[in-house]
């Protein structure tokens, strides 16, 4: 691929999009040259050295900056990525849990692979405090269904945590469920199941295999507002999870803009809430995520 020098007057564009976007400036850099490729008229418009103000009137260059918008947007708003690092970190999962390597040579790199789901990289500086409040609230449960789990399962202190017998794990990606499948043999006698399939597809009855058919926690984490934008109709759903206590969440800044989301993601959670019929038994505000137990 030939890099296009980004001339220089239009840096001042590329810092207004970066400002807006929680993309870093390289990266923003990248995408402004594959799609400079794309857009050969407005390289050229560029080069020819016409004025800025003449160039940022003209329609083809205005298709231009939409494009970039777009594609920085589509690029933010993927929930796994990295591919090629985490295949590599997969592949590094499969080999330590075939040497059944101790609990304390495994952290490292689960960290690692949480780093590449984004909405389990937000928690991890505050994992700790996460399960600290929340199992100041209930009991160590024995289990536990996690809907559109993303990589969150791989934070849980299986270590310390030997009451817990079963955790189900649902979520639609299916590398999330293949990494999440890797580690199934070493939490043995947990029973481990990590399920690949779209929520609309689910019926609770064939879901739960612990023998109270009712799990003794969900974690939604961050999915109301996800299923909310995809399919309002599944909420219904969701709020028969058939669970004890459910700990729902959702995110403070938007995934792809620096601007805070906290009021619209708490009206939905509350709205969630009413349709539940569940009570509110404590309230969660860590860094950049808030949350509701309701039991
Ligand atoms: C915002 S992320 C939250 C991930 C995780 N709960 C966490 O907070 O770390 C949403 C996750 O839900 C999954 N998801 C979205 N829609 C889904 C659906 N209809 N069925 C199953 N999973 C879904 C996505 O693949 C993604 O991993």
């Amino acid at each position: 691929m030939i890099t296009l020098d980004i001339p220089h007057f239009f840096c001042h564009e590329m810092e207004k999009i970066s400002s807006h976007y929680k993309m870093d400036k390289p990266l923003v850099e990248k995408t402004i040259q594959t799609l400079l490729e794309k857009h050969p008229d407005v390289y050229q418009l560029m080069i020819q050295g016409q004025a800025y103000e003449e160039i940022q009137r003209r329609a083809s260059y205005k298709r231009f900056i939409k494009a970039v918008k777009k594609d920085i947007y589509y690029q933010l708003r993927q929930y796994h990525v990295h591919q090629k690092e985490s295949d590599a970190l997969q592949g590094e999962l499969k080999q330590l849990v075939l040497q059944e390597v101790p609990w304390e040579q495994m952290t490292c790199l689960l960290e690692q692979i949480m780093s590449t789901h984004i909405s389990t990289k937000e928690r991890l500086p505050f994992y700790k405090t996460f399960y600290h409040e929340l199992f100041q609230v209930i009991d160590y449960p024995e289990s536990i269904i996690d809907i559109g789990c993303g990589l969150h399962p791989l934070s849980y202190p299986f270590h310390t945590h030997h009451h817990l017998k079963h955790y189900i794990a649902i979520d639609k990606d299916k590398q999330v469920i293949s990494i999440l499948n890797d580690l199934a043999s070493y939490l043995l006698p947990l029973i481990f199941k990590p399920l690949c399939m779209d929520l609309k597809n689910i019926h609770w009855e064939n879901i739960s295999d612990t023998q109270q058919k009712k799990c003794d926690l969900a974690f939604m984490l961050k999915i109301i507002p996800v299923i909310q934008r995809q399919n309002k109709a599944l909420l219904n759903l969701l709020c028969n999870v058939p669970a004890t206590w459910v700990f729902i969440t959702g995110n403070i800044e938007a995934m792809t803009r620096k601007q805070t989301i906290y009021h619209r993601e708490k009206q939905l959670l509350h709205e969630f809430i009413r349709l539940s019929g569940k009570k509110m038994i404590h309230t969660f505000h860590f860094d950049t995520e808030f949350g509701y137990l309701l039991g």
